[in-house]
């Protein structure tokens, strides 16, 4: 064959993206350096830069793709930079705000180990080993939970996906039509109905609407003055929607609402699927991981008791983002609800013991190894480090409530899991009624906007009927006693300011 003298180039490709073991190995030791001061750093930082959008945009600027390529060394240098010098940190021990953890830094170095043997975890052959990393993480997590470890699962995103997963294994089980074939339009006569409630997280919103229910398919059952869903409504709607020719087909119960903790009934809510024949989704993707704790409370033990949980390793297993999980008591449902056999799949590996492939249990086709990090947490900490870590984050938000209690401007609301929630109200304030609350609202609000752009700590909101709260939610576990004694002077301090500015 004749080559010319750039073909006969590609014996000894130089490809763009190839680094040299040398070159490798010098820029990471130096990355992982400056991980290690970074990390050491995070209490003296900000929790966040306070920078305008466009502040941050200018950063980067207006330039077009590179068209030839510069030095990696370059590169990362100028990313570092970057993200240590522009970031809300997570990670900082005063971060509690929305339910984002403490990333556990053995996570940083397997993601590296991840995306360096970058295995394919779509299917067993190309993943041996990874897939059965992610088994046993499953299977780990669903022992910690008490929940039965021969269930199946999977990982992925996080709550929303693992979420989705359990909606549509579900729908594919409860529908009484071929609803993988005929889609939603194969029963024209029947609404297939989702019970859930007011509090439940928005990813039943999107399910309903993606998944061709449309959101009218959602039954909100109110909560009961203790925040659970209110068990007598919930079975009075089924009745009726039984009567109306519907089809009630899904309970989902919370445990751990998003704002403010709550944990539905679920050894009840349990009891009610199984008289109605109606799968029983449990959304813990927040505080499912309490379970393991020895003196978690009754409601939230039965979860054990769901056909599926969702659950997330980026909460409160302290994994890097992203890592959701989801569970389901009959592995054989997940195997119904999402595998095909292409002819392009050679994928049913020789030897004993049937392959597991990812790909029919779950909606992604090639997958990361996302495990590895949640695997190698689990391995360090072990369920007993998991429980002193959790425990210890909700004793803070226990303490946070104590000292707002007793605080003089500061009120208190709810306290659940690690969810606090209170405001802040000037004692002097001579407002009644709705112009106390619409001021006390617009003064909190304004708090959080000053506390968060302030960079001393991170909380977020909560509307509890009427009333703007502040709410800390503590996932991290280098929050300290410190940090939670510091919060009601900063929040005291920074609402007086508020206040008095709003008053002139
Ligand atoms: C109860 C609950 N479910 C689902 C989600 C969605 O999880 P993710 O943001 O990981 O998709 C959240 C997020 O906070 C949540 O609190």
């Amino acid at each position: 064959m004749n080559l010319d003298k750039a073909e006969l180039g590609l014996r000894d490709r130089k490809a763009p993206l190839e680094m040299s073991a040398n070159e490798f190995r010098s820029i990471g030791h130096k990355l992982v350096d400056e991980i290690a001061d970074f990390l050491i750093s995070l209490p003296d930082r900000r929790v966040s830069p306070g920078e305008s959008p466009n502040e941050v945009r200018d950063l980067l600027g207006t330039n077009s793709l590179p068209e030839i390529g510069v030095s990696p060394e370059y590169i990362i240098e100028d990313a570092t930079k970057l993200l240590f010098d522009h970031s809300v940190f997570n990670g900082h021990p005063r971060f509690m705000g929305y339910i984002t953890a403490s990333a556990a830094p053995i996570g940083a170095l397997a993601d590296m180990l991840a995306s360096t043997v970058n295995p394919n975890v779509g299917a067993w052959t190309i993943s041996p080993i990874a897939s059965e990393i992610e088994a046993e993480t499953v299977r780990w997590i669903a022992e910690l939970l008490g929940y039965p470890s021969n269930c199946g699962g999977i990982l992925g995103s996080g709550g929303n996906t693992a979420n989705f997963i359990g909606f549509l294994v579900a729908r594919r089980a409860k529908s009484n039509w071929e609803v993988r074939q005929r889609g939603m339009s194969g029963s024209s006569s029947q609404s297939l109905r989702v019970y859930c409630s007011s509090e439940t997280h928005t990813w039943i919103q999107k399910a309903t609407d993606q998944y061709g229910l449309g959101t009218d398919s959602i039954r909100w059952i109110p909560m009961t003055d203790q925040l659970k869903m209110d068990t007598e409504i919930l079975e009075k709607t089924i009745e009726q929607d039984k009567e109306n020719g519907d089809v009630p087909f899904l309970v989902v119960g919370t445990a751990g609402s998003t704002a403010l903790g709550s944990i539905d009934d679920l050894p009840r809510l349990a009891e009610i699927c199984r008289e109605h024949d109606l799968w029983f989704h449990v959304d813990a993707a927040y505080g499912g991981f309490a379970a393991a704790l020895p003196d978690a409370p009754q409601d939230l033990l039965g979860l054990r008791e769901a056909d599926s949980v969702a659950i997330d390793p980026h909460k409160w297993l302290y994994s890097a983002l992203e890592a959701g999980c989801i569970l389901v008591r009959d592995p054989q449902a997940m195997v119904d609800t999402f595998s095909y056999h292409p002819s392009y799949y050679k994928f049913d590996a020789s030897g004993e013991g049937l392959p597991l492939n990812y790909y029919e249990i779950g909606p992604q086709n090639s997958r990361g190894f996302r495990a590895l990090k949640v695997w190698m947490g689990l391995r360090q900490a072990g369920r007993e480090g998991y429980i002193r870590m959790i425990a210890a984050d909700i004793r803070l938000a226990q303490i946070l409530n104590q000292l707002v209690e007793e605080a003089k401007d500061l009120e208190a609301y709810t306290c659940s899991l690690s969810i606090t929630t209170f405001r802040y109200v000037p004692s002097d304030l001579n407002l009644q009624n709705d112009e106390r609350e619409a001021y006390l609202n617009q003064l909190n609000s304004e708090l959080l906007t000053e506390l968060q752009d302030g960079g001393e700590a991170y909380l977020s909101n909560a509307v509890l009927g009427d009333k703007y709260l502040l709410r800390s939610c503590i996932v991290n576990f280098r929050t300290s006693l410190e940090d939670i004694e510091a919060l009601p002077g900063i929040i005291t301090r920074i609402g007086k300011e508020i206040d008095k500015r709003l008053r002139s």
